[in-house]
Protein backbone atom coordinates (compact mmCIF):
# COMPACT_ATOMS: atom_id res chain seq x y z
CA UNK A 1 0.00 0.00 0.00
CA UNK A 2 1.34 3.40 -1.22
CA UNK A 3 1.62 5.98 1.79
CA UNK A 4 1.59 9.85 1.29
CA UNK A 5 2.60 11.99 4.15
CA UNK A 6 2.05 15.93 3.80
CA UNK A 7 4.87 17.89 6.45
CA UNK A 8 4.36 21.08 7.31
CA UNK A 9 7.52 23.37 9.13
CA UNK A 10 6.70 26.45 10.47
CA UNK A 11 8.93 26.94 13.66
CA UNK A 12 11.13 29.94 13.24
CA UNK A 13 10.84 31.96 10.09
CA UNK A 14 10.28 29.91 7.16
CA UNK A 15 6.98 28.51 6.33
CA UNK A 16 7.54 25.43 4.41
CA UNK A 17 5.39 22.07 2.72
CA UNK A 18 6.36 18.66 1.30
CA UNK A 19 4.87 16.10 0.00
CA UNK A 20 6.67 12.71 0.26
CA UNK A 21 5.14 9.36 -1.47
CA UNK A 22 7.02 5.97 -0.43
CA UNK A 23 9.79 7.53 1.12
CA UNK A 24 10.53 9.55 -1.78
CA UNK A 25 9.96 13.82 -1.38
CA UNK A 26 7.79 14.71 -4.51
CA UNK A 27 7.48 18.65 -3.38
CA UNK A 28 9.44 20.61 -0.73
CA UNK A 29 7.76 24.58 -0.73
CA UNK A 30 8.92 26.96 1.32
CA UNK A 31 8.73 30.63 1.33
CA UNK A 32 11.09 32.48 3.09
CA UNK A 33 10.49 35.89 5.09
CA UNK A 34 12.01 39.16 4.22
CA UNK A 35 10.73 41.05 6.65
CA UNK A 36 13.31 40.11 9.71
CA UNK A 37 16.00 41.73 7.24
CA UNK A 38 16.17 45.08 8.87
CA UNK A 39 16.21 44.02 12.31
CA UNK A 40 19.37 41.90 12.73
CA UNK A 41 17.25 38.88 13.61
CA UNK A 42 13.82 37.11 13.72
CA UNK A 43 11.13 38.98 15.44
CA UNK A 44 8.50 36.47 16.32
CA UNK A 45 5.69 38.56 15.95
CA UNK A 46 6.51 39.44 12.44
CA UNK A 47 7.25 35.56 11.80
CA UNK A 48 3.63 34.51 12.94
CA UNK A 49 1.75 36.56 10.83
CA UNK A 50 4.09 36.09 7.52
CA UNK A 51 3.73 32.12 8.62
CA UNK A 52 -0.48 33.25 8.74
CA UNK A 53 -0.28 34.71 5.59
CA UNK A 54 2.10 31.74 3.84
CA UNK A 55 1.19 28.62 4.99
CA UNK A 56 -2.09 27.96 2.38
CA UNK A 57 0.07 29.10 -0.79
CA UNK A 58 2.46 26.99 0.48
CA UNK A 59 0.71 23.92 1.28
CA UNK A 60 -1.38 24.57 -2.50
CA UNK A 61 1.79 24.74 -3.91
CA UNK A 62 2.96 21.72 -2.51
CA UNK A 63 0.41 19.08 -3.75
CA UNK A 64 0.11 20.91 -7.01
CA UNK A 65 3.52 19.99 -7.74
CA UNK A 66 3.72 16.91 -6.30
CA UNK A 67 0.37 16.64 -8.07
CA UNK A 68 -1.50 15.20 -5.16
CA UNK A 69 -4.63 16.00 -4.07
CA UNK A 70 -6.11 16.62 -0.43
CA UNK A 71 -7.78 13.60 -0.83
CA UNK A 72 -4.85 11.84 -1.20
CA UNK A 73 -3.07 12.56 1.90
CA UNK A 74 -2.38 9.35 4.48
CA UNK A 75 -1.15 11.86 7.09
CA UNK A 76 -0.17 15.22 8.14
CA UNK A 77 3.40 15.48 9.92
CA UNK A 78 4.34 18.64 11.66
CA UNK A 79 6.90 20.02 13.64
CA UNK A 80 5.55 20.54 17.50
CA UNK A 81 9.08 22.00 18.61
CA UNK A 82 11.39 23.07 19.08
CA UNK A 83 11.12 26.92 18.16
CA UNK A 84 9.33 30.15 18.05
CA UNK A 85 5.71 29.53 20.36
CA UNK A 86 3.72 31.80 17.71
CA UNK A 87 5.49 30.29 14.53
CA UNK A 88 4.62 26.87 15.74
CA UNK A 89 1.30 27.70 16.87
CA UNK A 90 0.24 28.32 12.87
CA UNK A 91 1.66 25.18 11.75
CA UNK A 92 0.29 22.98 14.68
CA UNK A 93 -3.25 24.56 14.11
CA UNK A 94 -3.00 24.18 10.61
CA UNK A 95 -2.06 20.38 10.59
CA UNK A 96 -4.98 19.92 13.24
CA UNK A 97 -7.17 21.13 10.92
CA UNK A 98 -6.10 19.24 7.99
CA UNK A 99 -6.26 16.62 9.75
CA UNK A 100 -9.49 16.89 11.41
CA UNK A 101 -11.37 17.25 8.17
CA UNK A 102 -9.94 14.44 6.30
CA UNK A 103 -10.07 12.77 9.27
CA UNK A 104 -6.91 11.00 9.33
CA UNK A 105 -3.73 10.56 11.22
CA UNK A 106 -1.50 13.46 12.85
CA UNK A 107 2.00 12.73 13.88
CA UNK A 108 4.32 15.54 15.95
CA UNK A 109 8.05 15.85 14.72
CA UNK A 110 10.94 17.26 16.66
CA UNK A 111 12.52 19.90 14.65
CA UNK A 112 15.99 18.82 15.72
CA UNK A 113 15.71 15.28 15.00
CA UNK A 114 14.33 16.18 11.29
CA UNK A 115 17.17 17.82 10.83
CA UNK A 116 19.08 14.38 11.24
CA UNK A 117 16.55 12.51 9.42
CA UNK A 118 17.62 14.67 6.60
CA UNK A 119 20.08 12.58 5.93
CA UNK A 120 17.09 9.47 4.59
CA UNK A 121 15.67 11.74 2.34
CA UNK A 122 15.43 10.52 -1.15
CA UNK A 123 14.11 12.54 -4.37
CA UNK A 124 12.38 11.87 -7.48
CA UNK A 125 15.83 13.50 -8.85
CA UNK A 126 18.26 11.41 -7.27
CA UNK A 127 18.82 8.33 -4.17
CA UNK A 128 21.53 9.51 -2.01
CA UNK A 129 23.96 8.02 -0.14
CA UNK A 130 21.96 7.01 3.92
CA UNK A 131 24.04 6.54 7.03
CA UNK A 132 24.32 3.40 8.24
CA UNK A 133 23.60 2.54 12.74
CA UNK A 134 25.03 4.24 14.71
CA UNK A 135 26.14 7.52 13.17
CA UNK A 136 27.33 10.41 14.72
CA UNK A 137 25.22 13.94 14.36
CA UNK A 138 26.28 17.36 14.36
CA UNK A 139 23.43 19.32 14.57
CA UNK A 140 24.78 22.96 14.37
CA UNK A 141 21.70 25.57 13.60
CA UNK A 142 21.11 29.51 14.59
CA UNK A 143 19.43 27.54 17.91
CA UNK A 144 21.54 24.15 18.53
CA UNK A 145 24.64 22.91 18.55
CA UNK A 146 24.89 19.52 19.45
CA UNK A 147 26.73 16.22 18.97
CA UNK A 148 24.06 12.91 18.91
CA UNK A 149 24.27 9.57 18.56
CA UNK A 150 21.56 8.29 16.16
CA UNK A 151 21.29 4.73 17.26
CA UNK A 152 17.98 3.81 14.85
CA UNK A 153 15.59 6.47 13.16
CA UNK A 154 13.74 7.52 16.05
CA UNK A 155 16.57 6.60 19.01
CA UNK A 156 18.50 9.33 19.11
CA UNK A 157 21.34 10.33 22.44
CA UNK A 158 22.65 13.72 22.91
CA UNK A 159 26.48 13.40 23.71
CA UNK A 160 27.46 17.00 23.80
CA UNK A 161 25.61 20.55 23.41
CA UNK A 162 26.39 24.08 23.83
CA UNK A 163 25.90 25.73 27.40
CA UNK A 164 24.85 28.62 25.77
CA UNK A 165 24.84 30.35 22.01
CA UNK A 166 24.69 27.95 19.02
CA UNK A 167 27.04 28.24 16.61
CA UNK A 168 24.86 29.66 13.99
CA UNK A 169 24.08 32.61 16.44
CA UNK A 170 27.69 33.05 16.78
CA UNK A 171 27.96 33.85 13.08
CA UNK A 172 24.81 35.67 13.04
CA UNK A 173 25.86 38.35 16.05
CA UNK A 174 29.76 38.65 14.92
CA UNK A 175 27.69 39.49 11.47
CA UNK A 176 25.83 41.71 13.19
CA UNK A 177 29.02 43.76 14.65
CA UNK A 178 30.55 44.01 11.25
CA UNK A 179 27.31 45.13 10.20
CA UNK A 180 25.97 42.51 7.90
CA UNK A 181 22.71 41.63 7.44
CA UNK A 182 20.86 38.79 9.17
CA UNK A 183 21.73 36.06 8.71
CA UNK A 184 25.19 36.82 8.58
CA UNK A 185 26.24 32.82 8.43
CA UNK A 186 25.96 32.78 4.69
CA UNK A 187 27.72 35.99 4.10
CA UNK A 188 30.59 35.45 6.06
CA UNK A 189 31.11 31.90 4.41
CA UNK A 190 30.97 33.77 0.93
CA UNK A 191 33.71 36.80 2.31
CA UNK A 192 36.06 34.02 4.26
CA UNK A 193 36.88 32.11 0.56
CA UNK A 194 38.46 35.57 -0.32
CA UNK A 195 40.07 36.02 3.14
CA UNK A 196 42.98 34.62 5.14
CA UNK A 197 41.78 32.48 7.81
CA UNK A 198 44.76 32.83 9.99
CA UNK A 199 44.99 36.71 9.57
CA UNK A 200 43.47 37.08 13.38
CA UNK A 201 43.17 35.06 16.09
CA UNK A 202 40.25 35.19 18.62
CA UNK A 203 40.01 33.25 22.25
CA UNK A 204 38.50 29.54 21.78
CA UNK A 205 36.07 28.37 24.75
CA UNK A 206 37.86 25.90 27.16
CA UNK A 207 34.73 23.73 27.79
CA UNK A 208 35.81 19.85 29.58
CA UNK A 209 34.10 16.88 27.71
CA UNK A 210 31.98 17.00 24.72
CA UNK A 211 30.30 20.73 24.91
CA UNK A 212 30.42 23.76 23.37
CA UNK A 213 30.41 27.08 24.56
CA UNK A 214 30.44 30.26 21.90
CA UNK A 215 29.15 33.20 23.86
CA UNK A 216 32.81 33.65 25.05
CA UNK A 217 34.01 33.98 21.43
CA UNK A 218 31.43 35.99 20.25
CA UNK A 219 32.18 38.53 22.92
CA UNK A 220 35.99 38.37 22.38
CA UNK A 221 35.40 39.20 18.30
CA UNK A 222 33.05 42.15 19.88
CA UNK A 223 36.45 44.04 21.86
CA UNK A 224 38.53 42.88 19.39
CA UNK A 225 37.05 44.80 16.33
CA UNK A 226 35.71 47.69 18.42
CA UNK A 227 39.31 48.06 19.50
CA UNK A 228 40.62 48.11 16.05
CA UNK A 229 37.85 50.80 14.92
CA UNK A 230 39.03 53.04 17.69
CA UNK A 231 42.61 52.96 15.57
CA UNK A 232 41.11 53.29 12.17
CA UNK A 233 37.58 53.41 11.68
CA UNK A 234 37.99 52.00 8.47
CA UNK A 235 39.42 48.59 10.12
CA UNK A 236 35.61 46.55 9.17
CA UNK A 237 35.88 47.39 5.61
CA UNK A 238 39.49 47.19 5.17
CA UNK A 239 40.00 43.62 6.77
CA UNK A 240 36.32 42.36 5.86
CA UNK A 241 37.30 39.08 4.00
CA UNK A 242 40.19 38.55 7.08
CA UNK A 243 37.61 38.90 9.54
CA UNK A 244 35.79 36.59 7.91
CA UNK A 245 37.79 33.95 7.28
CA UNK A 246 39.48 34.16 10.93
CA UNK A 247 35.94 33.80 12.71
CA UNK A 248 34.75 31.14 10.17
CA UNK A 249 38.05 29.06 10.54
CA UNK A 250 37.88 29.75 14.77
CA UNK A 251 34.07 28.37 15.06
CA UNK A 252 34.89 25.67 12.66
CA UNK A 253 37.89 24.47 14.99
CA UNK A 254 36.09 24.37 17.98
CA UNK A 255 32.87 22.45 16.31
CA UNK A 256 35.80 19.85 14.56
CA UNK A 257 37.72 19.50 17.69
CA UNK A 258 34.98 18.22 20.05
CA UNK A 259 33.17 15.86 16.70
CA UNK A 260 36.69 14.14 16.96
CA UNK A 261 36.89 13.52 20.43
CA UNK A 262 33.63 12.42 20.19
CA UNK A 263 34.48 9.83 17.51
CA UNK A 264 37.20 8.90 19.52
CA UNK A 265 35.08 8.19 22.46
CA UNK A 266 32.77 6.41 21.15
CA UNK A 267 34.39 4.55 17.93
CA UNK A 268 31.67 5.96 15.53
CA UNK A 269 33.20 6.44 12.46
CA UNK A 270 30.11 7.54 10.41
CA UNK A 271 29.73 11.32 10.75
CA UNK A 272 26.75 13.31 9.31
CA UNK A 273 26.11 16.82 9.45
CA UNK A 274 22.55 18.58 10.14
CA UNK A 275 21.16 21.82 10.39
CA UNK A 276 21.62 25.32 8.71
CA UNK A 277 25.29 25.70 9.47
CA UNK A 278 26.02 22.37 7.61
CA UNK A 279 25.63 24.54 4.74
CA UNK A 280 28.85 25.99 5.77
CA UNK A 281 31.64 25.88 2.85
CA UNK A 282 34.83 25.67 6.07
CA UNK A 283 32.87 22.95 7.94
CA UNK A 284 32.19 20.72 4.80
CA UNK A 285 35.77 21.08 4.23
CA UNK A 286 37.04 20.34 7.17
CA UNK A 287 35.02 17.21 7.48
CA UNK A 288 36.13 16.12 4.54
CA UNK A 289 39.63 16.53 5.39
CA UNK A 290 39.02 14.97 8.98
CA UNK A 291 36.94 12.05 6.71
CA UNK A 292 40.42 11.13 5.00
CA UNK A 293 42.80 11.63 8.05
CA UNK A 294 40.50 9.20 10.68
CA UNK A 295 39.15 7.38 7.69
CA UNK A 296 35.42 8.11 8.22
CA UNK A 297 32.79 7.77 5.99
CA UNK A 298 31.26 11.41 6.20
CA UNK A 299 27.36 13.08 5.40
CA UNK A 300 26.87 16.26 3.81
CA UNK A 301 22.93 17.15 3.28
CA UNK A 302 21.87 18.58 -0.11
CA UNK A 303 21.36 22.42 0.65
CA UNK A 304 17.42 22.05 0.63
CA UNK A 305 17.51 20.03 2.94
CA UNK A 306 20.13 21.75 5.12
CA UNK A 307 18.44 25.00 5.82
CA UNK A 308 14.69 24.54 7.07
CA UNK A 309 12.35 22.69 5.38
CA UNK A 310 9.18 20.98 5.57
CA UNK A 311 10.75 17.65 3.34
CA UNK A 312 12.94 16.60 6.74
CA UNK A 313 9.54 16.94 9.10
CA UNK A 314 7.65 14.66 5.94
CA UNK A 315 10.78 11.68 6.21
CA UNK A 316 10.92 12.36 9.79
CA UNK A 317 6.57 11.99 9.98
CA UNK A 318 7.12 8.57 7.53
CA UNK A 319 9.40 6.81 9.89
CA UNK A 320 6.91 7.36 12.58
CA UNK A 321 3.93 6.64 10.47
CA UNK A 322 5.37 3.22 9.75
CA UNK A 323 5.72 2.67 13.61
CA UNK A 324 1.66 4.21 14.27
CA UNK A 325 3.47 7.09 16.26
CA UNK A 326 0.49 9.12 16.43
CA UNK A 327 -1.30 12.38 18.44
CA UNK A 328 -4.25 13.60 19.46
CA UNK A 329 -6.20 16.53 18.24
CA UNK A 330 -5.46 18.35 21.60
CA UNK A 331 -1.25 18.37 20.72
CA UNK A 332 -0.06 21.82 21.77
CA UNK A 333 3.47 23.27 20.10
CA UNK A 334 6.20 22.58 22.46
CA UNK A 335 8.14 25.58 22.06
CA UNK A 336 11.39 23.90 24.62
CA UNK A 337 11.39 20.46 22.85
CA UNK A 338 14.33 18.38 22.86
CA UNK A 339 16.01 15.25 21.08
O1 LIG B 1 18.67 25.34 10.70
P1 LIG B 1 18.44 26.75 10.35
O2 LIG B 1 17.93 27.07 8.96
O3 LIG B 1 17.44 27.43 11.33
C1 LIG B 1 17.41 27.15 12.68
O4 LIG B 1 18.22 27.73 13.42
O5 LIG B 1 16.57 26.32 13.05
O6 LIG B 1 19.81 27.51 10.63
C2 LIG B 1 19.94 28.89 10.46
C3 LIG B 1 21.36 29.24 10.85
C4 LIG B 1 21.60 30.75 10.89
O7 LIG B 1 22.30 31.04 12.07
C5 LIG B 1 22.47 30.97 9.65
O8 LIG B 1 23.34 32.07 9.77
C6 LIG B 1 23.24 29.68 9.59
O9 LIG B 1 22.29 28.69 9.92
N1 LIG B 1 23.80 29.43 8.27
C7 LIG B 1 25.12 29.44 8.01
C8 LIG B 1 25.28 29.18 6.63
N2 LIG B 1 24.04 29.01 6.08
C9 LIG B 1 23.15 29.17 7.11
N3 LIG B 1 26.16 29.65 8.83
C10 LIG B 1 27.40 29.60 8.28
N4 LIG B 1 27.63 29.37 6.96
C11 LIG B 1 26.60 29.14 6.11
N5 LIG B 1 26.85 28.89 4.82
Amino acid sequence: MSITILGIESSCDDTSASVLRDGVIYSNITANQDVHMDYGGVVPELASRAHQQNIIPVVHQAMLKAGVTADEIDAVAFTRGPGLMGSLMVGTSFAKGFALSKNIPLIEVNHLQAHILAHFIDDLNSKYDHPGFPFLALLVSGGNSQIIVVKDHLEMEVIGETIDDAAGEAFDKCAKVMGLPYPGGPIIDRNAKLGNPLAFEFSRPRIQGLNYSFSGLKTSFLYFVRDRIKENPNFIEENMNDLCASLQYTIVDVLMNKVKKAAKETGIKQVAIAGGVSANSGLQNALKEAADKFRWKVFIPQLGYSLDNAAMIAITGYFKYLKNEFIEQDAAPFARMTI
